[in-house]
């Protein structure tokens, strides 16, 4: 199983990084199976119906997401379309589904998001007890986990506790691409952030000038997206056949 993992598209210059690079990486790497993370993918704030529809048609398998989840007015119906999660561990009644199988050649497959609670706003279970809830059912050949969060250590203490007990753990949120892509003890393929897709100078997607003013005055500003520069395509390729996990960050 060859599977494409496309880190935080991030609003429009997300969306022009994807039309420019993905093509090219399909033709590359040859993904049988694609997961993009859409969290930021509209407008910063999750994906519309238009949106989903055409990542649907250029051969996305299964969109992620993050804390922005639940943040455009139309989630709760674009939450029902059959191929995009939500982070598994909001509570019970939470509308969207917690994980996603599909049936690849014979095989099945298994992609679960999850969110992360150190240094993140929400008042979400515990994303690792919520693992342990989840694989204690999923029966499925291949299991995926995007684990959304801002903390390096909750990101890499949540791939040794699922070391083995998942085919691949692929960290997101950050928008800044991490240089430890591997193969765990017991088998399990990580990367702490595949990075984001999108503008390449900004401040994680937003605004350079707006992020420097913000930290120069400490006061709050709504983010705005930074429009101006080069773009960047970050991603991991996993395959797991051969067992090799490999990050590709392209850029203009
Ligand atoms: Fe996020
Ligand atoms: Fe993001």
């Amino acid at each position: 199983m060859r599977i494409l993992f496309i880190g935080d598209v991030y609003m429009e210059p997300g969306r022009l990084a994807l039309e420019k690079y993905y093509a090219r990486v399909k033709d590359n790497y040859k993904p049988q199976f694609i997961i993009l993370n859409g969290e930021n993918i509209a407008n910063g704030n999750g994906v519309s119906e238009a949106i989903y529809k055409d990542l649907m048609t250029i051969g996305v398998n299964v969109i992620t997401l993050g804390n922005h989840a639940f943040s455009r007015k139309d989630a709760s119906s674009v939450l029902m379309y059959p191929n995009i999660i939500r982070p598994a561990n909001y509570g019970k009644g939470a509308i969207g589904k917690e994980y996603v199988t599909l049936n690849f050649n014979g095989k099945t497959i298994t992609v679960i998001n999850l969110l992360g609670r150190v240094f993140m706003g929400d008042q979400i279970d515990n994303p690792f007890s919520k693992m342990d809830e989840l694989l204690s059912k999923i029966t499925s050949d291949y299991i995926i986990v995007d684990f959304h969060a801002e903390a390096t250590s909750e990101k890499t203490a949540m791939a040794h506790y699922l070391d083995g007990r998942v085919d691949a753990l692929i960290g997101t949120h950050t928008h800044v691409p991490t240089a430890d892509a591997c193969i765990l003890p017991k088998g399990t393929m990580y990367i702490t952030d595949v990075g984001m897709t999108g503008v390449r100078f900004g401040v994680i997607g937003g605004s350079t000038e707006q992020a420097v003013r913000k930290f120069l005055t400490g006061v709050p500003e709504r983010t705005v997206p930074e429009t101006q520069g080069p773009l960047q395509f970050n991603a991991v390729f996993l395959d797991l056949a051969n067992k090799k996990i490999e990050k590709i960050t392209l850029y203009e």
